[in-house]
């Protein structure tokens, strides 16, 4: 999808539909909403008015009406924004995403929009812009390249091929010539980081026969404007990364340590390294999944998806005065006659040793080594990294947010202030000394499974803690929950949610509403 800008009136709009945001109540028609329910026989305030009204302008609500002549476009999409003291970013994100979605069933090419004065005077004219393009680009995602092109029309409605959307180009029609500028920044931002979200919900979307960790290694060595180093098998052994190799031995597939860097031209302010957890499939190694739980686990890149999209999104965005690598250890976790046996003792690079009493906690053994890595590397000012790590993420916080932890407060609620801004939700979990029990093992330094149902996702974020240097600031995002989304919204479909994505690109930029 592409955006334009021009200045004039949006009822002059003469595409195939325009898309008007509407706050409930009779009095909050702006200047632009009266003129175009002027233009339809007031039919948009009547509506609002109706005891029974169809159409009530709850946030994401949409009706269309075609304008049989009334005005020059065909089509006037009604969107709802909510209650104007509600109004905030995320509203205004699904407001547009709504509308984007009723507009790729009536499958227009072109539409039209304006930047409601409502939206404007609770968040500014550029963030509007960037939330605008935000919601349009995340409202417009579907996966359907594995369908044939007449099966996704059939189960979307849509004729473009692949059954991709048909919608081409939305123009912003603004009445003031002095904000095109800041509406044109605002929507540059807000197309990359959407598309970059949508990106890394691809990859998670995507079946674990494409989606290899050669693939993702691939996908790293591709990106422009970014260096990028890849340890394969032998460096990863003469490195002595010994938990990451555990892990990835039963697998046909070879395992790599993706290494990526964006560099600014100026002294940097600071350094940051991500470290993304991609476990191309988890069938949970001898230590197997029931197969109910396992059906869902060529998710387990979603870590390693999200650290890979914010640096693509980075070296496109550019502006930015941090340094920032990336640090992604791929493998499988599968069961096989080569495969780690539970009670197996392994070396980690830091030279702890640890008892994997279960092939199912993996994550953990493929991020210590990367953490291990990314410090002696690059020294970074702030380290955080980014998992599908516990089930009982899943049971404590549910699809609705990630859990953090770390040791630092400070990076910890940058983070979870960023989320809030990026429409994700981020709730701190403890790390308390208590649960370093959790870490003893009868054989070796550690035990990678030891809390037996109790506070699942700290004893994890404990496990990775014994990697992480005493003093640096570090931080643990558990995604296990919002990584994956069983139910729709009009900006989150079902499946792979690029969550993290906009999270850690909020946090870079420090861009806010
Ligand atoms: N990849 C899973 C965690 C997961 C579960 C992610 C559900 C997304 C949805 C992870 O590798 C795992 O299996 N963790 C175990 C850890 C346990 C054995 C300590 C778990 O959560 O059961
Ligand atoms: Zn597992
Ligand atoms: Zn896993």
């Amino acid at each position: 999808m592409r955006f334009e800008v021009t200045t004039g009136q949006l009822a002059q709009f003469s595409g195939e539909a325009l898309v008007l945001g509407i706050l409930p109540g009779s009095q909050s028609l702006d200047d632009t909403a009266k003129a175009i329910d002027e233009a339809l026989g007031q039919y948009v305030s009547n509506c609002l008015n109706a005891e029974n009204a169809v159409f009530k302008a709850k946030p994401g609500e949409t009706l269309i009406l075609p304008t049989y002549g009334k005005l020059p476009a065909a089509h006037v999409v009604l969107v709802g924004l909510g209650k104007v003291e509600e109004l905030k970013s995320s509203q205004w994100r699904r407001a547009v995403a709504a509308a984007v979605r009723a507009c790729k069933k009536l499958k227009v090419k072109a539409v039209a929009m304006g930047l409601s004065e409502a939206v404007v005077g609770a968040m500014g004219i550029e963030a509007a812009s960037r939330l605008l393009a935000e919601g349009a680009v995340l409202g417009q995602y579907d996966f359907n390249i594995r369908k044939t092109p007449s099966k996704a029309s059939e189960d979307n409605g849509e004729s473009a091929p692949n059954g991709g959307s048909t919608l081409e180009v939305l123009t912003v029609v603004d009445a003031q010539a002095d904000r095109l500028e800041a509406i044109q920044r605002g929507l540059r931002v807000g197309q990359l980081v959407a598309e970059h979200t949508n990106l890394a919900r691809h990859w998670v979307n995507d079946s674990a026969n494409y989606v290899t960790p050669a693939f993702l290694k691939q996908q790293a060595e591709g990106i422009p404007g970014l260096q990028c180093e890849v340890l394969d098998l032998e460096r990863i052994k003469a490195l002595g990364m010994g938990a990451f190799q555990l892990v990835a031995q039963g697998s046909e597939h070879p395992p790599f340590l993706i290494h990526l860097c964006y560099k600014p031209s100026g002294v940097p302010a600071k350094k940051v390294a991500l470290v993304g957890k991609g476990i191309t499939f988890d069938s949970g190694g001898l230590s197997l999944k029931p197969a109910a739980s396992m059906e869902l686990m060529k998710m387990d890149m979603a870590g390693a998806a999200a650290v890979l999209a914010t640096l693509k999104a980075v070296s496109e965005l550019k502006d930015l005065n941090i340094e920032v690598h990336g640090f992604i250890p791929t493998c499988e976790n599968m069961p096989s006659g080569a495969s780690s046996k539970p009670g197996d003792i392994v070396t980690a690079m830091n030279g702890k040793t640890i008892e994997v009493n279960n092939t199912d906690a993996e994550g953990r053994l493929i991020l210590c080594d990367a953490l291990t890595y990314a410090q002696q590397q690059v020294d970074p000012d702030e380290l955080v990294d980014i998992a599908t790590l516990t089930g009982a993420c899943v049971t404590a916080l549910g699809k609705v947010a990630a859990g953090v932890m770390g040791t630092s407060d400070t990076l910890i609620q940058g983070i979870q202030a960023a989320g809030e801004q990026a429409g994700e939700k981020l709730w701190q979990l403890p790390l308390y000394d208590e649960y370093r029990a959790f870490l003893k093992s009868d054989v070796a330094d550690l035990i990678n499974s030891g809390a037996k149902g109790q506070a699942g996702s700290s004893a994890g974020g404990m496990f990775l803690k014994e990697f992480v240097d005493k003093k640096r600031a570090w931080a643990h995002l558990d995604i296990a929950g919002p990584a994956w989304a069983t139910s729709d919204t009009p900006e989150v479909p079902k499946g792979g949610t690029g969550f993290g994505v906009r999270t850690l690109l909020y946090y870079l930029y420090g861009w806010q509403a």
